[in-house]
This record gives structure tokens, C-alpha cells and sequence, in this order.
């Protein structure tokens, strides 16, 4: 479906002058307008930090690259126009802002597009105060809209008009913990899915784990972690002994964090940028998830069937899933149209445990 708040920046894409330097910051809130986008036949670059949004572009011959908002590749004071409808979580757009000072031209211009409760007015001002030049913001319905310019004269800023990003690039440790004999050191960094916790429903998961393992006809042998976040299942679970030990997530920042944690606690874990699970040619006998409900800012249903398709494809035959959702989230109701058997596994009145067995 498309975004009313991408609309606008598709119109001035359009109307945008050809042979200039353009870029197109691509997050979840691309994904329903990655053909719009082409139409409009513009030479852009993309950076997306969502592989599905990154292979929708590729599909379509653009130029982008799947990265946790890296702008390395890109010469300072270079680009002519950046397109950015706001993302949903603070310190990545105040990283962008940041990034957007130092790789535009003097004259150069961000165009930026939300909504009021997305914090779009504050970001605005803020950013104005970064880059120093004409700006202007405009109310159209519920999506404000507008552009800020890089001042002519204003080649460096000072350390306090640029943006709070958290030290967006840097893993830091967040918890240190213990899962059976194993002491797990897990870091993070914003830009991840609840950067700074351990999930209260994965935690769930974890604590219940054992009871559902332990009812099974044979302990599993392999694992695959499916929308990993920075590895917070993966990672509880290395005192057990897998042949074959899997983490996925569609999301940049989140592979690179699982990368990490998994060498910094020494696990052989396979970590892969991958939708839903679709590209993976193997199976496993334990699939582990905490699915998201959340498709940028809206509830998406299709979303968890498109989890719950995967995961019965992912299966051994007799392997079990076990996924945590919300109460709210009809997942029995759709699983039951998959899976031989749908069983509630647990239930702490916040949170409910489903097995699934192929
Ligand atoms: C609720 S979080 C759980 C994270 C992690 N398992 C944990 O326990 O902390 C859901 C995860 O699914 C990932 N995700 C969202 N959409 C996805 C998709 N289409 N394919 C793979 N992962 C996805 C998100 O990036 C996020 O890391």
C-alpha cells in the first residue's frame, strides 16, 4: 500500500531536474512504493537497511545498497537532493540528519516528509538549525512536508547543532547474562528492534523453552532463528549442541549486531539478511520466533502469515516452531490453515507461546 508521506517526495522526484545528484534513504516506509519510485526513470542511488526493500529495488535495475544507513561510500558535500520520508525511530533519523550535513552540497537540499505524531516539526527544526539554509515546512492533511537546504557558507557545525544520534554506528553492551553454565555478554546499538532491552516475549519464550523441548520425540538438531533481532534467542541458547545453527533478519542493523555478539560469545551461528526466511534452502528441526506485528507504522496480518508460511516450509517433517506474539495476535487462527498440529504452549496473561508442529 502506499505512503501518503512518500507521495509528496514522489512528486518531487518527478519534477527534480535530471543529471543531479540524488539519493533515496529507503526504509520499511519504501516498501509499498518501490515501483512508483522507478516510474519516475530518474538515475537516483538508494541505501536501504531492509533486504526486502533493497532486492525489491534491484529487481526493479536501481542502483541500491543494503547497509545499516552507512553513507561511507559516498563522497562529502556530493549530493545534490536526499529524499527521506522520517523513520520510526529517533536516532536513525537524527544519524541521517547528520550524515545528510556532510554529504550534501553547499545549496544542496534534504527533502523530508511524516507525520506530526512522527515528531516530523521537531526533526524539521532541528535539522534547519544543522544545515543552516532556506527551509520551509507545509501541512498537507495529516503529512507535513517540506525541504531544508545546506547553507552556502557553512562547511563545518558546531558539535552542538548536530543531531542527538546516540552513537548510531557503535555495539555497546547492553546486558550481560546466564543461560544454564553459559555467562552471555550481548551488545547492541540503535537501529536494531528494541536496541536497548531483552524482549519481555522472547524472554518468555526462553523461560518456557525448556519444558516444550522437553516434551518432543527426539532433542532437535538444528535451529534456525527467524527474525533475529541482535540474537537474543540464538544467543540463550549455546549451551545446547545444534549440527546446524541459523539467524536471520531483514533488518541491517540487527544482522550486524548477531554477527557480533555471536564471535564475541564464540558460536558458530549462520547469520543471514533474508525476508521472512524465503531464501533459505534449508530445513530445521527447531524454529524459534518472536515475529513483528508492525509493517512500518501500521498492523500487518499478512506479515505473520507471511512468518508462518516460511516457517512451515522451513521445517523437517515432525520439526516444531515455537513462536511468542501478543495476546491480541490471532496466530492459531492462521497457523491452523498450515500446520498439523497448533497447540498454546504457555500463556503469562501479556504474552502467549505457540508450537507448531509440521
Ligand atoms: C519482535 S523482534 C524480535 C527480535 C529478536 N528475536 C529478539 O528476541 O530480541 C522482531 C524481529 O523481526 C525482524 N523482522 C521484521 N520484519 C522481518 C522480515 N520481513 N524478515 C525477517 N525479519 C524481520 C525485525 O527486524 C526484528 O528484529
Amino acid at each position: 500500500m502506499s505512503d501518503f508521506a512518500n507521495q509528496w517526495l514522489i512528486e518531487q522526484l518527478r519534477q527534480a531536474p535530471r543529471n543531479t545528484t540524488q539519493l533515496w534513504l529507503a526504509d520499511e516506509n519504501t516498501l509499498g512504493d518501490i515501483e512508483l519510485i522507478a516510474a519516475c526513470g530518474h538515475q537516483l542511488r538508494f541505501i536501504s537497511n531492509r533486504c526486502d526493500v533493497d532486492a525489491g529495488l534491484r529487481a526493479l535495475n536501481l542502483d541500491c545498497t543494503f547497509n545499516d544507513f552507512d553513507f561511507a561510500g559516498i563522497e562529502n558535500n556530493s549530493l545534490d537532493c536526499v529524499y527521506y520520508r522520517v523513520s520510526k525511530e529517533k536516532p536513525v533519523v537524527h544519524h541521517i540528519a547528520n550524515q545528510c550535513f556532510e554529504k550534501l552540497k553547499a545549496g544542496g537540499k534534504l527533502l523530508i516528509s511524516g507525520q506530526k505524531n512522527e515528531g516530523i516539526k521537531t526533526y524539521f527544526s532541528k535539522i534547519k538549525n544543522l544545515l543552516g539554509g532556506d527551509a520551509k515546512l507545509e501541512k498537507n492533511g495529516l503529512i507535513y512536508t517540506g525541504f531544508v537546504s545546506k547553507s552556502e557558507t557553512r562547511e563545518q557545525a558546531r558539535e552542538e547543532q548536530y543531531l542527538d544520534a546516540q552513537q548510531y554506528t557503535t555495539l555497546r553492551p547492553i546486558a550481560e547474562t546466564v543461560s544454564g553454565e553459559q555467562s552471555i555478554a550481548i551488545h547492541s546499538k540503535p537501529g536494531v528492534f528494541g536496541w536497548n532491552k531483552i524482549d519481555q516475549g522472547s524472554q518468555f519464550l526462553w523461560a518456557e523453552l525448556p519444558e516444550i523441548l522437553a516434551n518432543l520425540n527426539r532433542p532437535p538438531k538444528s535451529l534456525l532463528d527467524l527474525g533475529c533481532g541482535y540474537g537474543y534467542l540464538s544467543l540463550m541458547s549455546k549451551g545446547y549442541e545444534f549440527d546446524k545453527h541459523w539467524a536471520t533478519d531483514n533488518n541491517a542493523a540487527a544482522v550486524r549486531a548477531a554477527s557480533h555478539n555471536f564471535e564475541l560469545n564464540d558460536m558458530d551461528v549462520t547469520v543471514l539478511a533474508d525476508d521472512c526466511g524465503t531464501s533459505i534452502g534449508e530445513k530445521f528441526d527447531l524454529i524459534l520466533c518472536n515475529p513483528p506485528f508492525h509493517q512500518g507504522f501500521s498492523i500487518d496480518g499478512d506479515l505473520t502469515t507471511k512468518f508462518l508460511r516460511n516457517t512451515h516450509a522451513r521445517l523437517n517433517p515432525g520439526g516444531t516452531a515455537v513462536f511468542v506474539v501478543n495476546q491480541f495476535i490471532p496466530l492459531e487462527r492462521k497457523a491452523q490453515k498450515l500446520f498439523k498440529q497448533v497447540k498454546l504452549a504457555a500463556d503469562n496473561g501479556s504474552f502467549k507461546l505457540i508450537r507448531l508442529t509440521r
